[in-house]
């Protein structure tokens, strides 16, 4: 194992320098105008897969490819591990708050800037050089790797469940590795017990056959924004609770000693507030912020759209309103259920006068971790041995919908290891990835591999 740690130390400058060149590809996979640069990104991984000595395929979808990656080396009856993670990365803009250039990775204060530095294109090279480490220093690597890279997670993975029951023993494996997810603070390093799912609606509510003159007409037709901001109103009890009737009936109250963990972390409000430059936080009560954020569920307008926004005042009866409203979800909750209950909760509350149509968009389930088990043992071992810290466990509260369908096709556990820190803009502008992460983080996973034999 040394001669592996001793390979990745040697190698590091060139690690970062090759990282840097699949960041500065715009694999933006929501945007069709960037479908080529999103292709051009899986072929660069399918040659570094294939550099570090992996087979390699690059699978066309109705939408971007999926490359594959195998080594078979340990033999027919060693494990296999699947090795899961992303290539595509969400839409820069606004480009103005940038402080470097998206896809030009820059390094400041130890850290990586770049669009997909954390989320997810650095954590998923991190695997491809551990596994380079091992092939290439002959180290009798005790596992069969399968790497599977999507290009549409920040999309919602249209097509890789049918992608992965139409290839069951291919993906044959029995752990599914996944580094898309954070550590709890600098230096301390973390092993998932979950992610929230997600269920994703717009509400759009009409009105009349057109805009009208608020003056002519307002009084007397339903406006459609009234009615929206009406139904929105009606989401939220007075304690932050989803005021939908029957949400919470799937809900598990999660086990005291998870509860008692998440108490145990070195967590400060007042500090979590300041970081975000507010001065008070919210949410439901009775439950911490940890809480909140990983075992408990939610429902968040993302956006709204209606009537006249621009210059000056336009007096206007707007005969439209959208809203884009997503609920995080927790064990056993599920979409569709949620569905029919947004649907039965509209409506009981909307208003005569309009119509109110809700339209899905992507959902996924919530997953929670077995948090024991020899990789579970394994991960943790690896991760005090290469940053000389024990980890604790967290929850995530995003979602990789994914990873249950994972865990249930495949008939294997998910084990999720990120590297991302708290505060490392995802999705936002200045999205950046601890050098010290990156480079920690490789040796991390090569001496989890070692250990999973
Ligand atoms: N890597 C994130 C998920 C994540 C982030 C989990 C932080 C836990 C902590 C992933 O790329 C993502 O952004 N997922 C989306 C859902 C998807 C269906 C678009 C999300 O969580 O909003
Ligand atoms: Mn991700
Ligand atoms: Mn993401």
């Amino acid at each position: 194992m040394s001669d592996v740690l001793t390979f990745i130390d040697e190698n590091l400058g060139r690690f970062r320098a090759e990282l840097y060149d699949f960041l500065r590809i715009p694999s933006i996979s929501a945007k069709s105008e960037h479908d080529a640069d999103t292709r051009a990104a899986a072929e660069w991984f399918s040659e570094r897969l294939r550099e570090a000595g992996l087979t390699t395929e690059t699978l066309t979808t109705p939408g971007h490819p999926i490359v594959i990656g195998e080594w078979q080396g340990a033999g027919p009856d060693a494990p296999t591990v699947l090795i899961y993670g992303h290539y595509d990365v969400q839409p820069p803009e606004p480009l103005e708050l940038w402080t470097s250039p998206p896809f030009e990775p820059t390094e400041r204060n130890g850290r990586i800037y770049a669009r997909g530095s954390a989320d997810d294109k650095g954590q998923l090279y991190m695997h491809v050089k551990a596994l380079e480490a091992h092939l290439a220093t002959g180290s009798q690597l005790p596992v069969n790797v399968v790497v599977l890279a999507e290009g549409e997670e920040e999309v919602g993975s249209p097509n890789l469940v049918p992608f992965v029951e139409a290839n069951l023993e291919r993906l044959a494996c029995d752990l599914v590795l996944i580094s898309d997810t954070g550590m709890f603070a600098e230096g301390l390093p973390s092993l998932l017990f979950s992610l929230r799912g997600l269920a994703y609606f717009e509400i759009h509510v009409h009105g009349a056959r057109s805009d009208l003159h608020s003056g002519e007409y307002g009084g007397a037709v339903r406006n459609p924004g009234n009615a929206l901001a009406q139904i929105i109103a009606s989401l939220h009890d007075s304690d932050g609770r989803v005021a939908i009737p029957g949400f919470y009936d799937d809900v598990v109250e999660w086990d005291e000693e998870t509860r008692a963990q998440i108490a145990a972390l070195p967590h400060v409000d007042a500090d979590f507030a300041r970081a975000l430059e507010l001065d008070d936080l919210a949410g439901e009560s009775g439950y911490g912020t940890l809480e909140r954020l990983w075992i408990r569920p939610t429902c968040d307008i993302n956006g709204i759209l209606c009537g006249y926004t621009g210059e000056g005042a336009k007096t206007v009866l707007p005969n439209h309103a959208l809203a884009k409203v997503s609920f995080r979800l927790v064990p056993d909750q599920n979409p569709d259920r949620v569905k029919g209950l947004l649907e039965a909760h509209l409506a009981a509350v909307a208003p005569t006068g309009v119509t109110v149509e809700i339209r899905e968009l992507h959902g996924g389930r919530p997953w929670r971790a077995s948090v024991s088990g020899p990789a579970f043992e394994a991960a943790s071992e690896a991760l005090e041995e290469a940053f000389g810290t024990k980890p604790v466990p967290m929850g995530g509260g995003g979602s990789i919908p994914i990873v249950v369908e994972f865990e249930e096709k495949l008939g294997a556990t998910a084990l999720l290891v990120g590297f991302s820190l708290p505060g490392c803009n995802l999705h936002a502008p200045d999205e950046w990835l601890p050098i010290e992460n990156y480079e920690k983080g490789i040796s991390a996973l090569a001496l989890l591999y070692g250990k999973l034999g």
